[in-house]
């Protein structure tokens, strides 16, 4: 039995998608246990560049897609997803849970009201209804899966919302609809993963987002709607603790960061730009423009810490090529004071002042001398780029296994 969870450590768009299907090819069954339509998860095969957004991306790996209870489901995506898999030539078995919420239109709009009533405190959201979902479940007021197949009690739900928020609802003929389309495909996922586990099964748990945006564990209030730690695996699926085999971490080899909120490393000026450029650090959802930045050990350490990681996945080193130096901020001074783990406490980083040390960078590189390297593993790296990574696991602590050096699968090495 395996139980993997992938989990970001930085501000999402750590490219755990490609790291999923790479750790999916083995594995029977893949999980999306929280977010929604506003992870953009990209994985590109063989140049062949599938997007997922509700479904995990580990599924293009062959693995059963489950999209579990703590989720917020958009249903268009899904059933466009299920299309792009099948278009594929993946045989698509799939399992939604019964108690998964539903994203309506009205918490859409509401998602783009309450950003605008926020001024310059706006979060920068994706604008695909997390939040108001989120809030609706909590509120006990929000429209389940199990709920489109019982039109009665659709009924009396929709007009409770109805007047929790003095707005119209969907109408309810649509979401029947899409009950009976979706009927054959929902189920206990907690229980099913269960099941495969207690067959020696081996199942991935495939986060979205990123630690720093956890809503308990973020830079609150720059955050999204749900938990994105390792530990809500668990909870979002409804597996216990003691399941769970290994953590992996996913981290970018620099920093980006999309939508408002404190960041320490920030980059401005050309060297952003260049970065930005290099990376395509563009949203894969919205199509905004990343803010870059360098490493941040202090935030790195913390982020390490609160999901226990096993091993590290590190993305895009590719994207550093070229640069004469790297930088790494190893410490905060906050009021004098240094700072190796810092808690993403919005008040405090906005007084930390990054400590940097300096590495030598390497040369640019043609695609043709990355994908050499692919083939000859690690030590085909540049001496700089091996020390850069190196320098990494040593300030954090915790071994990297995986170095992803281009978007397509196959362009990686192990350590
Ligand atoms: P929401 O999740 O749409 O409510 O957005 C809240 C914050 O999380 C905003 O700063 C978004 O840009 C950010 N965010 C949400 N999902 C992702 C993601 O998948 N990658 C990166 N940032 C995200
Ligand atoms: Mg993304």
């Amino acid at each position: 039995m395996s139980a993997t969870v992938i989990t970001g450590l930085q501000w999402g768009d750590e490219g755990k998608g490609k790291i999923s299907y790479l750790l999916c090819r083995n594995a029977d069954c893949v999980v999306r246990f929280q977010g929604g339509a506003n992870a953009g998860h990209t994985v590109v095969v063989s140049g062949k560049k599938l997007k997922f957004n509700m479904l995990p991306a580990g599924s293009a790996a062959g693995a059963m897609p489950c999209i579990a209870s703590g989720t917020v489901v958009d249903l268009d995506e899904v059933f466009e997803e299920l299309d792009l898999l099948k278009s594929t030539g993946i045989n698509v078995k799939f399992m939604i849970s019964r108690a998964a919420s539903i994203v309506l239109g009205l918490h859409k709009k509401l998602d783009a009201v309450i950003e605008e009533l926020r001024g310059g405190r706006a979060v920068g959201t994706t604008r695909r209804g997390i939040g108001p979902t989120y809030s609706d479940k909590a509120l006990r007021a929000g429209i389940r899966i199990e709920d489109l197949l019982d039109e009665k009690s659709l009924k009396d739900k929709l007009e409770i919302l109805k007047k929790v928020h003095g707005l119209e609802v969907e109408d309810l003929g649509r979401l029947m609809e899409y009950g009976e389309k979706i009927r054959p495909y929902v189920g206990d996922v907690g229980l099913f993963v269960n099941d495969l586990l207690d067959e020696g099964k081996k199942v991935v748990f495939e986060g979205a987002q990123g630690t720093l945006l956890d809503i308990d564990h973020g830079t609150y209030p720059y955050v999204t709607s749900s938990n994105t730690i390792a530990g809500a695996a668990c909870t979002g699926c409804g597996v216990g603790p003691t399941r769970i085999s290994e953590v992996v971490g996913v981290m970018k080899a620099y920093s980006t960061r999309v939508g408002a909120g404190v960041f320490p490393t920030e980059l401005g000026g050309e060297l952003g730009d260049k970065i930005r450029e290099a990376g395509q650090e563009f949203g894969t959802t919205t199509g905004r423009p990343r803010r870059v930045g360098w490493l941040d050990m202090p935030l790195l350490r913390y982020a390490v810490r609160i999901s226990d990681v096993t091993w590290i996945a590190m993305t895009k080193l590719d994207i550093l090529s070229g640069l004469e130096k790297i930088k790494i901020c190893v410490e905060y001074d906050v009021d004098g004071k240094t700072v190796k783990i810092a808690p993403p406490e919005v008040r405090f980083l906005e007084r930390a002042k990054p400590i940097y040390m300096e590495i030598n960078g390497w040369g640019k590189m043609s695609d043709e001398s990355w994908k050499k390297v692919s083939e000859r593993g690690w030590e085909a790296l540049p001496d700089e780029a091996k020390a850069y990574v190196e320098t990494v696991e040593k300030l954090i602590r915790k071994p990297i296994r995986l170095v992803s050096i281009g978007a397509d699968v196959g362009l990686e090495v192990t350590k």
